[in-house]
């Protein structure tokens, strides 16, 4: 029981204090780079399979310079911030039905969603 309550409170710990900013920043980039990078870079206007991500935070949605779009993303009225793009990594077709971005399956788990959000709220690149 007393082990049971330890390890609920590590876990709790765990979650409230992110520890310091550049291995979080550290871990998002590594989280991107695993589950996005074959088909996203986040340098501005490199576009590869998918369209750049960088600024996509705050960007409507299938307006990413010189990117052909699907039309579901294009006319899908969403502007992208925390909210809408962990509804979208968590299930895009469940999002914008008929989107492009395939065969990507979404990310199951809530912390690697907020890593890679965070990482691509601080712009890099
Ligand atoms: C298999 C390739 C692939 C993978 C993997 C992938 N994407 Fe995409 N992504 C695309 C394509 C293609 C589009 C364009 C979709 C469309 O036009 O319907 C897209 C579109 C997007 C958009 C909309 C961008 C905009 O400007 O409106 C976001 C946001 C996005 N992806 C985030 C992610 C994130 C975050 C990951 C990793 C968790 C990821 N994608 C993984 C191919 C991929």
């Amino acid at each position: 029981m007393r082990a049971a309550a330890a390890v609920a409170t590590a876990i709790v710990l765990h979650v409230l204090l992110p520890g310091p900013l550049l291995a979080a920043d550290e871990k998002g980039q590594e989280a991107f780079n695993n589950n996005c990078r074959t088909c996203h870079s986040w340098k501005e206007g490199d576009n590869r399979l998918g369209p750049s991500l960088h600024g996509v935070v705050g960007r409507k949605a299938g307006t990413a310079p010189g990117f052909g779009f699907s039309g579901a993303m294009k006319s899908s009225g969403i502007t992208w911030d925390d909210a809408s793009l962990d509804k979208f990594v968590t299930n895009p077709n469940g999002l914008v039905p008929n989107n492009n971005m395939k065969p990507f399956g979404g990310i199951a788990d809530a912390a690697t969603r907020k890593q890679i959000i965070d990482f691509l709220k601080s712009n890099p690149g």
